[in-house]
């Protein structure tokens, strides 16, 4: 199948080296703004074609399947106008950026013959898969509570990617949880967050020019769940820290899971079917292979490609899902259920962590 990516000087070059390990696609076409940024991207991924427009790349190329990796406001515009060409779109999160960016979104996707996913690769990352496997097997019993952290100090990239100065820490509230909530709310079978309730610690980053930031520096959304459960999200990108993007926390009725939190920590699981008494910890990956995905069974290849081989993984389930060889949990619904929480919750953080209701994108 002919693929165009469209951002392909940024995020979107991080594709080119996936896609070759894709059969099913040909990279034929890459675009972006960027004359000298798309020169060395035709290069670097073999292309055929390179656009500096989008909608000529659309018009013209004769793509049937597009990856969006531009900056977060243009998700939804160009996802809309691929899906109203019945091209498949893979989109880089969030998928949208307004409520109403989201109801024309559903709305193009409800329409279009074609197939939408959201790429969130945090989820194919292998100890969230695993910890998926052991709660879809029932080994941490019924869940309740969740936790994910995404603590990035990416004030480094405001020169190179000025937009975060608007969309990512230009308002305040959850702006980009979808690394966090997509893992854990994968952790509750069939569950999606109901409502929302977001607060703040204050201001004490400043931009260059000395004023603080719009956003908070850290956040904190919690989630609740149908099933009555509870997911705190807590997001800091301005905070003088290490990196820490993937610490999770799992507690079910049978077990727990708490993510490693440095290079130098293991991640390790609880499980009550295995250590009773005394409630001893275990090393996750020490479960073996009866609990390791089969798609993480060869993980030479994985370990190579980006975001913990979630890059290349999440490529693989676009391909099931258009060639309809498997289910898509990432599909409009699933990346409004993402996404719709993060936009809400700033609604919430204006009246004082007020919960409102997150609205359900299958009722549209
Ligand atoms: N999933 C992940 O792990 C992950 C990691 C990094 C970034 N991202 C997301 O990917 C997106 C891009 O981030 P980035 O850091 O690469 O940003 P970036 O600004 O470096 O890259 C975006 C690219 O899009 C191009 N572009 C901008 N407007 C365009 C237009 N109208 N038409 C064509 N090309 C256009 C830019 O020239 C640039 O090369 C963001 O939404 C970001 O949140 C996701």
């Amino acid at each position: 199948m002919k693929l165009g990516v469209v951002g392909a000087a940024g995020r979107g070059s991080s594709f080119a080296r996936c896609v070759k390990e894709v059969d099913f696609f040909e990279l034929h076409a890459v675009c972006d703004i960027s004359e000298e940024g798309l020169k060395k991207a035709v290069e670097d991924c073999g292309a055929k074609e390179g656009y500096l427009s989008y909608d000529e790349m659309l018009e013209k190329s004769g793509i049937e399947a597009v990856v969006v990796g531009t900056p977060m406001h243009l998700h939804a515009e160009m996802a809309i106008k691929g899906l109203k060409k019945n091209i498949h779109v893979f989109s880089e999160v969030t998928a949208a950026i307004s409520m109403d960016q989201c109801h024309e979104l559903v709305a193009a996707a409800n329409e279009s013959k074609a197939f939408y996913m959201m790429g969130e690769n945090y989820t194919f990352m292998k100890p969230n898969m695993m910890v998926r496997g052991l709660v879809d097997k029932g080994l941490l019993g019924e869940t309740y509570y969740a936790e994910g952290e995404y603590l990035h100090n990416c004030t480094y990239l405001l020169e190179k990617t000025p937009w975060r100065r608007k969309w990512q820490y230009g308002m305040n509230g959850v702006t980009y949880c979808t690394h966090s909530l997509g893992p854990t709310l994968q952790w509750f079978p069939d569950d999606r967050v109901v409502s929302v309730s977001c607060v703040g610690t204050g201001h004490h980053h400043f931009d260059k020019e000395g004023k603080p930031f719009e956003q908070e520096d850290s956040t904190m959304m919690m989630c609740r769940l149908r099933s009555g459960g509870l997911i705190r999200i807590r997001q800091d990108f301005l905070s003088d820290r290490p990196h820490a993007m993937t610490n999770y926390t799992l507690q079910g009725t049978d077990g727990c899971y708490e993510s490693a939190r440095a290079s130098t920590e293991e991640p390790r699981v609880w499980l009550r079917s295995r250590n009773e008494e005394p409630k001893e910890w275990e090393n996750l990956f020490d479960l073996g292979k009866e609990h390791t995905p089969e798609v993480w069974k060869d993980e030479e290849l994985l370990q190579q490609v980006g975001h913990g081989g979630g890059d290349l993984l999440q490529l693989f389930h676009f391909r099931d899902a258009i060639s309809g060889q498997g289910t898509c949990d990432l599909g409009i619904h699933q990346a409004m259920d993402l996404t719709l929480a993060g936009l809400i919750s700033q609604e919430s953080i204006k009246q004082d962590g007020a919960w409102l209701k997150v609205p359900d994108s299958r009722d549209w």
